[in-house]
C-alpha cells in the first residue's frame, strides 16, 4: 500500500513517514522544501518536490503514482505569522488542501488523514478539552485548520471521502534520527535547548501575566513519535471509521516556566530567562482529553513524561547543533 505524505520533509511529516515505513508501507513524500529539509526525508521514502498551490503538479503526481491514501501535513504552521499575514495560511492550508482533494477525487483516492491542531478550540476555558468542545479559534492558523476539517466532513458526505483529522496538541521531542528544525524556530522546546547550548540571549518567556499557576502559558506536550504512531493507527481504521476528529495529547498541562525547569534538569545546564509581553494569538491553556483516540484508535502514548520528551529533543539537538544544516 502506497501512502503519499505531504509535508513529509517537515518535522512531524518526516517522522510520520519513518513510522509508516517501519509499519511496512511504501511512502512517497511530497514537499515544496519551503520549510522542509531534503535530508529529513526518511530513508526508504521516495521524494517528489512540489507545491499544493500548483494543481498541474498534483495532477501529474496522481497520474504517475499509484496512491492508496494521503496523509496531509504540508501547512503554514506559525500561529504568530497567521495573525499578521493570514492570507498565506488560508491559501496554503485551505486552497492548497482543496487542490489536493481535487486531484485525489479525480484519481479515485479516498483515504485521507489530516494533520489538524488544538488551535481549532481557541481558548477552551477548561483543562481537559474533548473533541466536541466548542470550536472558536483565536488565530487564523486555527481557523484555517477548522475550515479544512469542515470541508473534509462535507466531502465525506458528498463524495465518500474517508477521513480522519488528528488534532495535535504540542508536538515535541525527536526520533533517533529526525528532529525539529524550523526556520525561523518559534517553538518553545527547541528554543529553550538553543539557550542551553549558549546560543542567543536569555530565553524569552512570552507572557507572565496569564491566569495560570505561575503566569505563563500552559500546554500539553506530546511526543512526536507518539503522534506519528497515531497516524498509522488512523490509517488502519479510516475505512471503517469513515470520518472523525481525534485529539492527540497526554492530558497533562505544563507551564512555560515548568518546561524551562524540566530543560534545566535534563541538560544540567543553566538556562537564563527573561519575561516578555504576550505573543499574539497565544491561548492561555490548552490541554487535551485524548480518550476518544484511546478508545477508537487504540492509541496509547508511550513517551508521556515531559523530561523524557525533552531528553529526546536534547539528544537530537546535541547531535545536530545546527539542525539539518544549511
Ligand atoms: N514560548 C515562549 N518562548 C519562546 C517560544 C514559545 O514563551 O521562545 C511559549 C509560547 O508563548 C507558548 C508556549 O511557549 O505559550 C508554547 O509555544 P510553541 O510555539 O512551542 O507552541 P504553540 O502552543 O504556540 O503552538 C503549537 C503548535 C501549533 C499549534 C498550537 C496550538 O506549534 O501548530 O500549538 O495552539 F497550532
Amino acid at each position: 500500500m502506497t501512502i503519499l505524505v505531504t509535508g513529509g520533509a517537515g518535522y512531524v511529516g518526516s517522522i510520520v513517514a519513518e513510522e509508516l515505513l517501519k509499519a511496512g508501507y511504501e511512502v512517497i513524500v511530497l514537499d515544496n522544501l519551503q520549510q522542509g529539509h531534503r535530508v529529513a526525508v526518511a530513508p526508504g521514502a521516495r521524494f517528489l518536490i512540489g507545491d499544493l498551490l500548483d494543481p498541474q503538479c498534483l495532477e501529474e503526481v496522481f497520474q504517475r503514482e499509484k496512491v492508496d491514501a494521503v496523509m496531509h501535513m504540508a501547512a503554514e504552521t506559525v500561529v504568530e505569522f497567521s495573525m499578521t499575514d493570514p492570507r498565506r495560511h488560508f491559501q496554503n492550508n485551505v486552497v492548497g488542501g482543496m487542490n489536493l482533494l481535487e486531484a485525489m477525487l479525480r484519481h479515485n483516492v479516498r483515504k485521507f488523514i489530516f494533520s489538524s491542531s488544538a488551535a481549532v478550540y481557541g481558548e477552551p476555558g477548561t483543562t481537559s478539552v474533548e473533541e466536541e468542545h466548542a470550536k472558536a479559534p483565536v488565530n487564523a492558523y486555527g481557523e484555517s485548520k477548522l475550515m479544512f476539517e469542515r470541508i473534509l466532513d462535507w466531502y465525506g458526505r458528498a463524495y465518500g471521502l474517508k477521513h480522519i483529522s488528528l488534532r495535535y496538541f504540542n508536538a515535541a521531542g525527536a526520533s533517533e534520527s529526525l528532529g525539529e528544525d524550523h526556520r525561523p524556530e518559534t517553538h518553545l522546546i527547541p528554543n529553550v535547548l538553543k539557550t542551553a547550548l549558549g546560543k542567543g540571549g536569555p530565553f524569552p518567556i512570552f507572557g507572565t501575566d496569564y491566569l495560570t499557576e505561575d503566569g505563563s502559558c500552559v500546554r500539553d506536550y506530546i511526543h512526536v513519535v507518539d503522534i506519528a504512531k497515531a497516524h498509522v493507527l488512523a490509517l488502519e481504521k479510516v475505512e471503517t471509521l469513515g470520518g472523525g476528529t481525534y485529539n492527540l495529547g497526554n492530558g497533562q498541562g505544563y507551564s512555560v516556566i515548568r518546561v524551562v525547569e524540566a530543560a534545566r534538569r535534563v541538560t544540567g545546564l543553566d538556562i537564563p530567562t527573561t519575561g516578555r509581553p504576550r505573543r499574539a494569538g497565544d491561548p492561555a491553556v490548552l490541554v487535551a482529553s485524548a480518550e476518544r483516540a484511546r478508545k477508537d484508535l487504540n492509541w496509547r502514548p508511550e513517551r508521556d513524561e515531559l523530561d523524557d520528551i525533552i531528553e529526546s529533543a536534547w539528544k537530537w539537538t546535541r547531535k545536530h547543533p545546527d539542525g539539518y544544516g544549511a
